[in-house]
Parts: C-alpha cells; structure tokens; sequence
C-alpha cells in the first residue's frame, strides 16, 4: 500500500515538472540564434535592467516619442521571440537599441519571456530564494 502511494507520488511529480502549462520553464528556444537558452534569476535581473535602462526610457507612460507603454506582458511568449528574431520595430532598425550586445538583447528577451502574458503562475515556486 506504501509502495503504491510513492507510486503515485512519482507520477504526479513527474506529471507537474513534465508539463509546460503547469511548470514554469527556465529555458527557452531562442529562434533568434537557434540555441536553446537556459537562464538563472542573475541572468534575468540582468534583462530586466536592460529593459528598464534601454527600453522604457521610451516605452514608458505618456512619453513624448510616439512609443507605446510597454511593459512584460504587452506579448505574450510568441510574441516577444518574434520581437527579437525579426527586430521588426521602428526603433531596432533606426538604431535606439543603442550598442546592446547579442547577449545582453538576449537575456532582455529571456526576461520578457519569462514574465509575458498569460504566463502568471500563483504556484510556481521558482521565485522562492
Ligand atoms: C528612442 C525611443 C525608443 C527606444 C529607446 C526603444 N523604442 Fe521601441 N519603439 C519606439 C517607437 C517610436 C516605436 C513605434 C511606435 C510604437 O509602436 O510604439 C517603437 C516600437 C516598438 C515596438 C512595436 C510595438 C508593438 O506593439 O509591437 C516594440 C515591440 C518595441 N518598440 C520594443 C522596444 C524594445 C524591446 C526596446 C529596448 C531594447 C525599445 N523598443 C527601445 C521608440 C523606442
């Protein structure tokens, strides 16, 4: 009875840490440079100030460049890699991006990732220190 009870555990256990919908990943695709990104919360608080230093010194509220307010989850996971894999915006073709390095462009797109729409998991513990 024991044994069938560490069974089940295992399976479930298995089931949650295999299932992408209910675990949050800490690892991405990246079809910008067809790698597969793996990255820690350094990494990601590093993408987070990239965001904050470079981006929203524009798309921030009521600025007066013409960018939208744009915040994690304006996209969602799709949306954000497409961001970076076509570089499609007005502002990464006229050079606003400034002198960010690949890596840098690529831990902002890992912190966009992570923290895009409809990813909200009251239950992941991956932010527990
Ligand atoms: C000098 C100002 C400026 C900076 C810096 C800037 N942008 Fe933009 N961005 C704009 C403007 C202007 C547009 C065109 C209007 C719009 O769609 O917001 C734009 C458009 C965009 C769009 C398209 C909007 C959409 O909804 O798809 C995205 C995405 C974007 N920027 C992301 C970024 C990211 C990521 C960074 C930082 C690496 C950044 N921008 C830095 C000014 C800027």
């Amino acid at each position: 009875m024991k044994n069938c009870f560490l069974v089940l555990c295992a399976a479930f256990f298995l089931f949650v840490s295999s299932n992408p919908a209910l675990s949050s990943p800490l690892k991405r695709y990246d079809p910008a440079t067809k790698t597969c990104r793996i990255f820690t919360h350094a990494t990601l608080w590093e993408g987070y100030k990239v965001f904050v230093n470079n981006c929203k010194v524009c798309h921030h509220r009521g600025n007066k460049q013409g960018a939208k307010f744009l915040y994690t989850e304006s996209k969602v996971r799709k949306g954000w890699n497409r961001v970076f894999a076509e570089r499609y915006p007005i502002c990464a073709k006229n050079g606003s991006w400034g002198n960010l390095s690949k890596e840098q462009i690529a831990r902002l797109n890992d912190y966009l990732y992570k923290n895009a729409a409809d990813t909200y998991d009251p239950y992941d513990a991956t932010d527990c220190g």
